[in-house]
């Protein structure tokens, strides 16, 4: 071990979508080959070499970056590769709280000056992002619109996402019939939509989106194109922006990140931010994990665990 070297055993490490990109070759970002999977997850600080001044035997850390490959037992990283967290926070909120957290924070302060009371609405709102969206929404004193798919369980998912703080919960049915024009006489359109899946359901955000707002798209889970009319572009003059973390932290500094973390650690801290609902599946069993990941309607983000 070098002396800037930090030896760490994983302890957790989510499957995201994202993962999946990597491994199919359509991220954005490609490790050199060979490489091991897994972009996020918590470990613990085994060993620090010599020259190691910020970590120390014990500490949790995550990756500070992409493509770190967290699906493994143990291994020696740079220290600047490493963030450390506070380890008195939950397993599963840690391993999980890299991406998607950063991501909606991100997406909910920086696009749009948003009051107490304003609304967004995004899609997907089951994903993880989704999940986190509404919780950090909520402490925020925003209300979210949440849009999902239909499925047999909805009762279940929309109590679920209700009690994460959620103040509307409409399928993607729903918000494309008649009955939306008077829940809008009484809720004032949101400034910002927050779209993870591209298609049809981002063209109905669009269309529910006050003049002048924004939407954002962060995901594509249709693997279909955002489609604007151009009424909407003209008359209502609505922006669409995208958002990729990993681009926005090669804008900030490591400091920007790490404070943007300890935000989040205080949210959680505090009760106001939950792990997403999860399913925690041993490392070796990585195959069924990644079976379950890949079905739609499954609403639990599979952890692997090595501990
Ligand atoms: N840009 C960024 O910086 C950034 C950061 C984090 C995540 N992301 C992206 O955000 C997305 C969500 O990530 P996550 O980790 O939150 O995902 P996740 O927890 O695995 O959830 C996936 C979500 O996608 C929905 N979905 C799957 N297939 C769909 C389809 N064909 N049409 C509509 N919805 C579909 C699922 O809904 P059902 O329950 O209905 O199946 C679920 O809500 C991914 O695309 C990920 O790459 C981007």
């Amino acid at each position: 071990m070098g002396g800037s070297d930090v030896r760490v055993k994983m302890l957790a490490a989510p499957i995201n979508p994202s993962d999946i990109n990597m491994i199919q070759g359509n991220y954005g970002l490609l490790p050199e080959l060979p490489a091991v999977g897994g972009n996020e997850g918590v470990g613990r600080v085994e060993a620090v070499g010599s020259d190691v001044t910020g970590l120390k035997p014990g500490d949790w850390v995550i990756p500070a970056n992409a493509g770190l490959g967290t699906w493994r037992t143990e291994a020696v990283f740079r220290e600047e590769a490493l963030i450390r967290v506070p380890s008195d926070i939950p397993l599963q909120s840690a391993a999980t709280l890299g991406v998607n957290p950063c991501t909606a924070y991100r997406m909910l302060k920086d696009f749009e000056q948003l009051r107490p009371g304003d609304s967004v609405i995004q899609n997907a709102s089951n994903s993880g992002v989704g999940q986190a969206v509404i919780q950090i929404a909520a402490a925020l004193g925003l209300r979210t619109i949440n849009v999902v798919r239909d499925r047999p369980d909805l009762q279940k998912l929309t109590q679920r996402l209700k009690n994460l703080g959620a103040e509307h919960v409409f399928t993607e049915e729903e918000l494309r019939g008649p009955e939306m024009k008077s829940f809008f006489k009484d809720v004032p359109p949101p400034r910002l939509a927050l779209n993870c899946v591209g298609g049809k359901s981002s063209t109905e955000l669009l269309r529910h989106l006050a003049p002048g707002g924004t939407m954002v798209t962060y995901g594509g889970m249709a693997k279909q194109p955002v489609i604007a009319s151009v009424s909407l572009l003209i008359f209502k003059d609505v922006r669409l922006r995208g958002f990729w973390l990993s681009q926005w932290k090669k804008n900030h500094s490591p400091d920007e990140f790490k404070e943007l973390i300890l935000t989040l650690c205080e949210l959680i801290r505090q009760g106001q931010l939950s792990a997403p609902a999860c399913s925690e599946v041993p490392l070796q069993d990585f195959a069924q994990a990644l079976e379950a990941c890949m079905k739609p309607f499954v609403s639990s983000k599979q952890i692997l665990t090595m501990c």
